[in-house]
């Protein structure tokens, strides 16, 4: 073996070792980008909103609206977020979504006469308590998402909404 010979397979090793390296990079970076995203970006969707004044909460649901851009890509669009708001018994303020937990039609809250006081999805028949879970036997298979939220200068300001898991 020359020298020549060890220096041309040394290269050889060296360049397959670098492309393979490159290419490596290359498949991992948009997946290392995607796990990672969502820790880095500040979602305008997560800022929280002030949605209406505390003084205007009372012990019966009502619906309060308001909108978020959202940024799908490169696309941003401003979308329509709803929630049930009511002060419980003990004055806490709950704020639930609206999106049935079946399949995903919007419930009305006393909207049915035969069931008084309840949240009711007229799609399947979905019924929800007025704290939000779902009435056993009924199509739901878990209670209404619960925004986060907090009350700052007398507004009552509400973020994403986050499931709340079983029954
Ligand atoms: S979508 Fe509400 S009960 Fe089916």
């Amino acid at each position: 073996m020359s020298k020549e010979d060890i220096s041309r397979r040394q290269f050889l090793n060296y360049t397959l070792t670098g492309v393979g390296g490159f290419m490596a990079a290359g498949m991992l970076m948009p997946m290392v980008r995607f796990a990672i995203d969502p820790i880095l970006e500040k979602g305008s969707d997560q800022d929280m909103v002030a949605v209406t004044d505390v003084s205007k909460i009372t012990s019966e649901p009502k619906t309060v609206n308001w909108k978020i851009k959202q940024k799908d890509g490169w696309y941003e669009s401003e979308v329509t977020q709803s929630a049930f708001v009511y002060k419980d018994s003990s004055g806490k303020i709950v704020a639930m979504s609206p999106i049935c937990k079946h399949l995903g039609c919007t419930v009305g809250w006393n909207n049915n006469p035969a069931y008084p006081n309840e949240f009711y999805c007229p799609c399947h028949g979905g019924r929800y308590y007025k704290n939000g879970k779902n009435v056993p036997g009924t199509p739901p298979l878990s209670g209404l998402d619960l925004y986060e939220s907090k009350v700052k200068n007398g507004k009552l300001y509400l973020g994403k909404a986050v499931p709340r898991g079983g029954a």
